[in-house]
């Protein structure tokens, strides 16, 4: 497949990261269908869609029609096979767990075209074996976002163990047609190359203010004006989600040892549901 075959994409998760990649490809000028498991999910991403397309006319980044065209594109589904029977690409950016992604994996594997393309945006967990469960590893690589996605620029386009060159330069070819730089990462490990770096730099600011060594406030205006980062650690773990950040330091954890183990005060702001700009509170308030 070359990219100008692409016409349809399928973003199965109309999560925060599912309905901000879709509103990414609807700009680009694909046929987007949105797809989560429930109509109320669907609905509420097809709504933050328009919210910040909305934003984004408002402050004449894009124009009317534009805005207008991209929400018409996007078309919300529940049901799996209705939302892959004319996929040429599927980015899967459901929950972060091994066991339900390949559980879906299995069910889009018997119900997509033979030609679909498969891109997680995991956030870590393992390209390799997320593909070994579908008939298509080679047509199976990680295409994976920063949140917000329409605001960031980069993409890492992963080779799983089994990827096809071809599939991780058209998904590389695809992010650009989306106007994101793309980096290929050559090597599938936890947390690729962004996590790998930023993730721990979060767990650790967590360890300092849990261990009294630093205040949320000092940690977080060091990391902006010294690191010149463009938000304070917490800030950012509010912003991608204190549950997201948590799930790829367990699965880090889990794979690579006890360095990456996290810390208590991460793990309570989870069990508070606290996880930040979503649910209106996390290391700072947005109500
Ligand atoms: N669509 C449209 N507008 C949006 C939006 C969206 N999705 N999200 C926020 N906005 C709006 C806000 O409502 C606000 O609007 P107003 O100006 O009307 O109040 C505006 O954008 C925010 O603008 P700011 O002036 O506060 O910020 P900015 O535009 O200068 O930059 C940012 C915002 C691009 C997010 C910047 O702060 C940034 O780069 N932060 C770092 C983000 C980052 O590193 N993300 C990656 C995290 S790691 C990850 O995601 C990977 C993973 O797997 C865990």
């Amino acid at each position: 497949m070359e990219l100008d075959d692409i016409q349809t994409i399928t973003v199965l998760g109309a999560g925060t990261m599912g309905h901000g990649i879709a509103e990414v490809a609807a700009l680009a000028g694909y046929d987007v269908r949105l797809r989560d498991i429930e109509e109320e999910i669907v609905q509420d991403g097809y709504d933050q869609i328009e919210w910040s397309l909305d934003k984004l006319a408002e402050k004449d980044i894009i124009g009317e029609d534009e805005r207008d065209a991209a929400i018409e594109s996007v078309e919300p589904v529940v049901d799996l096979e209705e939302a892959v029977d004319d996929a040429d690409v599927v980015i899967e950016a459901i929950i972060e767990q091994m066991d339900i992604k390949k559980d879906v994996y299995q069910e889009l594997d018997a119900a997509a075209p033979e030609r679909t393309i498969f891109a997680s945006n995991t956030s870590s967990l393992s390209i390799t074996e997320l593909s070994e469960v579908t008939d298509r590893p080679e047509q199976f690589c990680g295409m994976h976002f920063f949140n917000p996605p329409v605001q960031m620029d980069l993409v890492e386009v992963i080779n799983g163990a089994h990827t096809a060159e071809e599939t991780t330069d058209l998904v590389a070819d695809l992010a650009e047609s989306f106007g994101k730089t793309p980096v290929h990462v050559h090597k599938d490990e936890p947390g690729f190359v962004v996590n790998r770096i930023l993730v721990p730099l979060m767990n650790e600011a967590c360890w300092m203010v849990a261990e009294d060594f630093a205040t949320i406030a000092e940690v977080d205006s060091t990391t902006k004006y010294d690191i010149n980062l463009p938000m304070g650690a917490f800030e950012l773990g509010d912003q991608v989600g204190n549950d997201v950040i948590l799930h790829v330091l367990d699965y880090m954890h889990e794979v690579l040892g006890d360095a990456y183990e996290p810390s208590p005060l991460l793990q309570q702001k989870v069990d508070d549901e606290e996880y930040g700009k979503k649910t209106g509170k996390g290391f700072y308030d947005y109500e």
